[in-house]
């Protein structure tokens, strides 16, 4: 869980060595340039490039010479089906578990985890009668007939959506969520044991340039944008209204190298990387349609079990701890997304 004391704004001025795992990937290669940009040294380990995080010989040399570990190396996005279950938790949590091992055996004491806002599951709901509540997933019934609001789990009312921060209750419902809340309760384990400092970044969104393309794996940005790409129009799943914080993936970089600055000795603190400007996935397909020149997102109606209906941060322990805010705007970061390279 996250340490609920306060602190000042993070600063790391020094010039640091990092071991950036993951560092190939979309979110990592931001990272790597804005670590760059602030003057650390960053010495990369990725699986594209044949280094694996499970492998505790291959991470002995590197962590003998850094300060730092800014984790990204993970298996993401939504998976297929339950064959996806061993790989997530392997490379997940057990390289997880790997990496924190030898970082304790080499006296690296600063942890930054890339980890995401799926660990809440539905975001944060107030009932008029019950005040805030936690719905339960949405039963397929109820999406059949395009009822897509979550309601009260104890009155069945009407709920309406709030922000959610770092103390929300955790509600992890697949498995990439279930490992990146594996992947914070062992960070915490690793601070509480050596006296490291931990920081865990729950990423919303995250979207921009060299986004992956459409996989199973993809987010919907990913989605959308290869779809205007290959002439299609977005599919847009519910009756588009869901809503979530799409931030942009310089931001998050930024928010990241903040990071290496945040945090107590002996804890895991936890931080929304958020825009702090909630749009619905139906708004974030027309700007991309509108800004690629179409053609025009279709509502489809059809819905995925599992999904949650919003998920709307706060960005507000951010901002005071790590002195992060967003800077790129959602009309701004998406007309550039719109034309783009993909990764
Ligand atoms: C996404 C990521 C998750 C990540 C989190 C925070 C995936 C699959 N999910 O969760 O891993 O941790 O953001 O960065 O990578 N939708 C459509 N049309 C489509 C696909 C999706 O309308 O073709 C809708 C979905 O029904 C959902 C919303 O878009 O309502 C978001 O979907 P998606 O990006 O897949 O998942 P998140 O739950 O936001």
């Amino acid at each position: 869980m996250p340490d609920r004391r306060g602190g000042g704004v993070a600063s790391y001025p020094r010039r640091v060595k990092i071991l950036l795992t993951g560092a190939a990937g979309f979110i990592g290669g931001h990272v790597s340039e804005a670590l760059h940009a602030s003057g650390h040294d960053v010495i990369g380990f990725d699986l594209r490039t044949g280094a694996d995080v499970r492998d505790g010989t291959a991470l002995e040399e590197p962590l003998g010479r850094v300060d730092a570990v800014v984790h990204q190396a993970a298996k993401v996005g939504l998976g297929v089906d339950v064959a996806d279950l061993p790989g997530y938790a392997s490379v997940n949590v057990y390289g997880t578990a790997v990496l924190l091992a030898a970082m304790a055996r080499h006296g690296v004491a600063r942890l930054v985890l890339a980890s995401s806002m799926v660990v809440y599951g539905e975001g944060a709901y107030d009932c008029a009668d019950h005040g805030r509540v936690r719905p339960g997933p949405r039963a397929a019934t109820d999406l059949d007939r395009g009822s897509f609001e979550p309601r009260c789990p104890r009155c069945d009312a009407q709920v309406v959506s709030a922000v959610v921060d770092e103390y929300a209750p955790m509600d992890p419902r697949n498995a990439y969520a279930t490992t990146k809340l594996a992947q914070e309760h062992l960070a915490a384990n690793w601070a509480r044991e050596t006296g490291g400092t931990a920081v865990a970044l729950r990423y919303h969104n995250v979207y921009g340039p060299r986004m992956p393309r459409d996989t199973p794996y993809a987010g919907v940005a990913a989605i959308f944008r290869s779809a205007l790409e290959a002439g299609r129009a977005p599919r847009v799943f519910e009756d588009g209204g869901q809503r979530r914080d799409f931030v942009h993936v310089r931001d998050v970089a930024r928010a990241t190298v903040a990071a290496l600055g945040g945090g107590k000795p002996g804890s895991l603190a936890a931080y929304n990387v958020a825009s702090g400007e909630p749009h619905t996935v139906g708004e974030m397909a027309e700007a991309l349609a509108e800004w690629r020149g179409g053609p025009a997102p279709v509502i489809t109606g059809e819905y995925r079990l599992g999904d949650v209906r919003h998920v709307v941060a706060s960005p507000e322990r951010t901002r005071r701890e790590l002195g992060f805010t967003a800077e790129i705007g959602f009309a701004e970061g998406m007309k550039e997304f719109a034309t783009a390279p993909l990764g």
